[in-house]
Order: C-alpha cells, then sequence, then structure tokens
C-alpha cells in the first residue's frame, strides 16, 4: 500500500489552492450575502483546466486520475463550497456519467467541450416527490418516431440556469418492464424546456439551484444515453461519482475550519494566554483534526477503486456519510470556538456551518447512507461489478 501522492498531484493541489485564493475568495461574502452566482468563475475553472479532470485526453481532458478530482474538490471547498458544487454536478453527475455511459460518438459530440467549460452540464434526477424515494420519479419519456417526448419537472437542481445541457432521468411511457426509466442528454435549447431559480436557500448562496420543467421537450433519440431501461443504473452511477466529490470536498470544508480557528484560537487571548492553550478548545481543534485525516482516507481509498475500476458504490456512501457529518460537526465547533464572532459573516465559519448543513442531505441523505451501510452489512444489499466502467487510470 502506497498513500505517496505524485508530484502531479501536489502541483494540482497547489494549483486549486491558488484559483480559491484569487478566484473564488474575492467578493465571496458579498456573492453569499446576495445570493449571487457567478457563471463567469465557472467559465474560469474551465480555463484552468479544472473540468477537465479525471477525462482522458482523447476526449479533450486533461488524463489525470481521480485522486487528482478529489484534490482539486478538496481545494475548491476548502474556498467555498458553491465553486466545489460545481465540480460535482458539472464533472461528476455529468461529465463523467457520460464518460461511463455514452457512445463513443456521443463523448466525441459533448466531452470537449464540457472539459474546457466551454458548455456546462447538469443532472436531473430529484423531483417535487421523489427526493431520497428516487424510483418514484414522474417525469416521463414517450417514444415517437425519431424522438422522445420529454414531460414533467425536476426540483433541487444545481445551475438550472446555466446549464447547456442536462443528464435527466425519467420513466418510460411506453413500458411495462420492471426498470421502467431511461436516460438522456438534453439540451437546454430544445423547445418546450424552461427553468426557474430558487431562491432563500440556508447555504450555498453563491451558486444557483433550481427547477427545470419539460414541456413536450422532442428530444433525438441519439440523446438516450445506455439503453432504454438503464435510466436507474445511470442515476445511481451518477452518484457514485457525484458522492465522491461530496466527499473529498467534505474534508476542504474541515481544512477551512481549521485555517480559521487555528489562526483565532492564537490571536484571540482570555485570562492572558491564547484560547488555544485551553484544552475545550484543543479537544474541538483535535476533533476537526480527526475527521480531516479519516476523511482523507476515506476518499483516497474510493479514488484508487476509482482509478483501477472497481465498483465502488459501498464505499463511497460510507465515505459520503461520514466525511459530510465529520465536516458539519467541524463546523458547528469552529464557530463554537470563535464564539459570537462565529454568529456573524465577519469571519467565514458561519458559512461553513451553512454551507456543510447541505451535503447532509443532498447526494443521499444522513439516513439514506445509514440504511445502505447497514443493509450492505446485514446482507440485503451486494454491490456486483458493473457492465459499464469507466477508463482506468493510468489510461491503459
Ligand atoms: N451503479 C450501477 N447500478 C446500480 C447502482 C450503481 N451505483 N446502484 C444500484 N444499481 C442497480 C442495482 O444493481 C439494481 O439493478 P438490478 O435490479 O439489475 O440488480 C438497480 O440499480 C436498483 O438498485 P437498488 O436495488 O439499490 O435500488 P433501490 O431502490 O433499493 O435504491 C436507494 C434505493 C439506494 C436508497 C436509492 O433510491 C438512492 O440512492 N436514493 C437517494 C437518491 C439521491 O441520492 N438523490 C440525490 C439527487 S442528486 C443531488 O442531490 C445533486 C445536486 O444537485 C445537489
Amino acid at each position: 500500500m502506497d498513500f505517496t501522492l505524485t508530484q502531479e498531484h501536489e502541483l494540482i493541489r497547489e494549483s486549486a489552492h491558488k484559483f480559491g485564493q484569487n478566484e473564488i475568495l474575492p467578493g465571496l461574502r458579498e456573492r453569499d450575502r446576495e445570493a449571487k452566482s457567478d457563471r463567469g468563475q465557472l467559465e474560469k475553472m474551465g480555463k484552468a483546466g479544472m473540468l477537465g479532470v479525471a477525462i482522458p485526453a482523447k476526449y479533450g481532458g486533461s488524463d489525470t486520475d481521480y485522486i487528482s478530482l478529489g484534490i482539486v474538490c478538496e481545494e475548491l471547498e476548502r474556498a467555498d463550497t458553491s465553486a466545489r458544487v460545481v465540480m460535482s454536478v458539472h464533472s461528476g453527475l455529468h461529465s463523467l456519467t457520460l464518460l461511463q455511459w455514452g457512445t463513443e460518438e456521443q463523448k466525441h459530440r459533448w466531452l470537449p467541450k464540457l472539459a474546457t467549460g466551454e458548455r456546462v452540464g447538469a443532472f436531473g434526477l430529484t423531483e417535487p416527490n421523489a427526493g431520497s424515494d428516487a424510483a418514484n420519479i414522474r417525469t416521463t419519456a414517450t417514444r415517437d418516431g425519431d424522438h422522445y417526448v420529454l414531460n414533467g419537472q425536476k426540483t433541487w437542481i444545481s445551475l438550472s440556469d446555466y446549464a447547456d445541457q442536462f443528464l435527466v432521468v425519467t420513466r418510460l411511457a411506453q413500458t411495462d418492464a420492471k426498470a421502467p426509466y431511461a436516460a438522456f442528454i438534453v439540451e437546454r435549447n430544445l423547445e418546450g424546456f424552461s427553468s426557474r431559480a430558487l431562491h432563500g436557500k440556508l447555504g450555498v448562496r453563491a451558486g444557483n439551484t433550481g427547477e427545470i420543467f419539460f414541456d413536450n421537450v422532442r428530444v433525438p433519440k441519439d440523446c438516450l444515453l445506455g439503453e432504454e431501461g438503464d435510466g436507474f443504473k445511470i442515476a445511481m452511477s451518477a452518484l457514485d461519482h457525484g458522492r465522491y466529490t461530496v466527499a473529498s470536498g467534505s474534508v476542504g470544508i474541515i481544512q477551512a475550519c481549521l485555517d480559521a480557528c487555528v489562526k483565532y484560537a492564537n490571536e484571540r487571548t482570555v485570562q492572558g494566554e491564547p484560547i488555544g492553550r485551553k484544552q475545550l478548545v484543543q479537544q474541538m481543534i483535535a476533533s476537526m483534526v480527526q475527521g480531516r485525516e479519516i476523511g482523507r482516507l476515506l476518499y483516497y481509498k474510493v479514488g484508487w477503486m476509482k482509478n483501477v475500476g472497481l465498483r465502488h458504490t459501498r464505499e463511497c456512501s460510507l465515505a459520503k456519510w461520514t466525511n459530510c457529518a465529520a465536516a458539519f460537526d467541524a463546523a458547528n465547533k469552529a464557530v463554537e470556538i470563535h464564539g459570537a464572532y462565529g454568529y456573524c459573516d465577519e469571519f467565514p465559519v458561519e458559512r461553513y456551518f451553512r454551507n456543510s448543513r447541505g451535503a447532509v442531505i443532498y447526494e443521499g441523505t444522513h439516513e439514506i447512507h445509514t440504511i445502505m451501510q447497514a443493509e450492505y452489512e446485514l446482507g440485503y444489499r451486494e454491490d456486483r461489478p458493473l457492465a459499464r466502467t469507466l477508463p482506468s487510470w493510468p489510461v491503459q
């Protein structure tokens, strides 16, 4: 077993960190206060090569591995969760799923522009009545000649206002099959497609979230991903990628809590000494370190499994579940350490607290992952090898 990061990983960490410092942090407090998202930032991420991480060079990517993707997510979320959400949705849920399930023609058609940020991709699974119960989706796809006609609605869709294309999971109207689902790449410019932003979120305010609507949207049949009936598996394998980016990003938020708390604990004095000398503060700092280190081990393992092409749904769920809980706990402790200052946005920790709460819900709630882990252990759930694997790294 070798945990050494390569020189390339270190360089990727350094450049993602600099990107966070130079491109994300300036003006963030105002964007967060005003709930303003910024498409320009997404374009800069594309130009900096971040949206091509884990995508093979032959599809316009940077030929870097999944550990690199985790490192980028860590560093982006160390700056701000809304920037990491872009990686989760555009790269994890959209591009990597297209890479896994697309035909050669589909991959060549879309991936090069997604890898540079020229096009933005998003993901549509959740509906008003189908969140955790993903199999209960009601959006339908009806076959009509060379098209499928989509009708329905998706909600809590990140990048809903910006994305040029959506990976949409639907129910097939004309089938009585056991798995009546199909997934499509739906381009925004199709007639009958519309979107509406959601406002008033607790966190990730500098990010765009909304609803998307399909009113007789005619999707060409060559936009079907996989086969009819593959839709649910495609959705679940998309979550294997998305959850990996959330798990690795959560380590970044813990690091951000430590960055803020170490500084504050060394500067703020009580009874003539820095509060960092107080054992109760040390206990909270130590617990954050524990969360960061366990979190890295968990996501490095998943990154390695992805690199060698192993099914990793169980391990990814464990990493996402554990790391999101640890990040929320770290943020709560970071507010505690900052006292009253932690309760206002003069310091960044209140933002970490609000932002880390979201990840305990999205991409599988705390309860869903608890149940999944118990079911694996009890023998009620098992992961079989996948028919459609991702390219292994290094690319053979
Ligand atoms: N890859 C490929 N196939 C998979 C798979 C995976 N990761 N996981 C499951 N499958 C396959 C199974 O093998 C099974 O196929 P067979 O019948 O051929 O064996 C089929 O899919 C059904 O799988 P399950 O039996 O596991 O399905 P289930 O109904 O028991 O799933 C659940 C239950 C795991 C709780 C699932 O509903 C779930 O994950 N719910 C949470 C949904 C979720 O995370 N939503 C987040 C939305 S996206 C988001 O939040 C992003 C954002 O924008 C912020």
